[in-house]
């Protein structure tokens, strides 16, 4: 393990100003947000997809990094030039989504483990040889008022720790990604609690487990109201329960905290980073690892169409800027106004 430059890439990936698109959809995923356009979820569409993303203009000012799928890290552009190298040569550093998903735990309903271990040595050395610098694995918690399980929170802290170790050991950056899920009916307070209670876990089986966390990221859902819960927290309430939250939990010496979107609207998920980043004394660089909420202005406007190709790339690249300036702490929402 090479921590020097572990730590120069996590701290490239959260550099001012910058944050990471997660274009890393399973072919199950992928296939729902092009069904939700009309588009068939073909190799060739996905491919013209991303391409569209990587190659809009400008955005190397602020996306840092970008998570790819098995597929997209081995795929070419139109003019046969590979998707990696497009990135590479804007300064992006490419990333790849290493967990093959969340499958039901065994004995416990309603919960899952993510899986993806078996062979992970031999694809960490694989995908590190096809450019990747850094990885992400992605565990979720539902909440009820008996989930998630300590069973639950405690396998995947077991699995996310053995996936790092494994990353770190193949001088890849591992973004460690437990998302407590906020379907349901739940207070923020409870939201607190149990990302509390997932984020004590998570670093107790990184220290067992030896990783260094200066050659990690943490990828974590903001402190939300359940999306069905009738009394909403407000904007300020998010942000000083989240950074409440993490400063109770997450060591200073992780390099930065790079939020998932979780299925908030695109304007919450910047409002709430906003809020988070203008705050005084933080331990940790915060900014955006979002998939959602930096593609779907650009998915809605793309819809499978060539001619729909130059709109697309300006409405992601305006979902960009608009995070970037948010994880400084310098976006207002009139700024959306005047660009609409
Ligand atoms: P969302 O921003 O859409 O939640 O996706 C982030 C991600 O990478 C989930 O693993």
């Amino acid at each position: 393990m090479d921590i020097a430059t572990l730590s120069a890439t996590a701290e490239a990936l959260v550099a001012p100003g910058k944050g990471i698109l997660a274009a890393d959809e399973s072919s199950g995923t992928i296939k729902k947000r092009f069904d939700s356009i009309s588009t068939e979820s073909t190799e060739s569409n996905r491919r013209d997809y991303r391409e569209m993303l990587f190659t809009a203009k400008g955005i190397a000012e602020y996306i840092s990094g970008v998570i790819l799928f098995d597929e997209t890290i081995r795929q070419t552009a139109a003019d046969g030039t590979l998707l990696v190298k497009l990135l590479e040569d804007q300064g992006i550093i490419p990333g790849i989504k290493v967990d093959i998903g969340a499958k039901p735990l065994a004995l416990s309903e309603g919960e899952t483990v993510t899986e993806g271990l078996d062979g992970l040595r031999e694809r960490l050395a694989e995908y590190r040889g096809l450019g990747a610098r850094f990885a992400k694995w992605r565990a979720t918690y539902s909440i009820s008022d008996a989930l998630p399980s300590a069973d639950c929170i405690d396998v995947n802290a077991h699995a996310l720790a053995r996936y790092a170790a494994l990353c770190q050991e193949a001088d890849i950056v591992p973004i460690v990604e437990p998302e407590v899920l906020m379907d349901g009916d739940h207070t923020i307070e409870r939201s607190f609690q149990v990302t509390s209670d997932v984020l004590d876990a998570l670093y107790e089986a990184l220290y067992v487990q030896r990783v260094r966390l200066d050659g990690t990221l943490l990828k974590p859902n903001m402190v939300l109201s359940g999306y069905g819960a009738s009394q909403q927290a407000t904007v300020e309430e998010v942000a000083e329960a989240t950074v409440r939250c993490f400063r109770a939990t997450v060591p200073s010496a992780v390099p930065g905290i790079v939020f998932l979107s979780g299925g908030q609207s695109d304007e919450s998920a910047t409002a709430h980073l906003n809020a988070m980043a203008a705050m005084k004394g933080l331990a940790w660089p915060l900014t955006f690892s979002y998939s959602r909420a930096l593609q779907n202005p650009a998915l809605n406007t793309w819809r499978g169409q060539a001619g729909n190709v130059g709109a697309a790339q300006k409405a992601f690249a305006h979902r960009a800027h608009m995070n970037a300036l948010a994880c400084q702490g310098k976006w207002r929402p009139e700024l959306e106004r005047q660009a609409a």
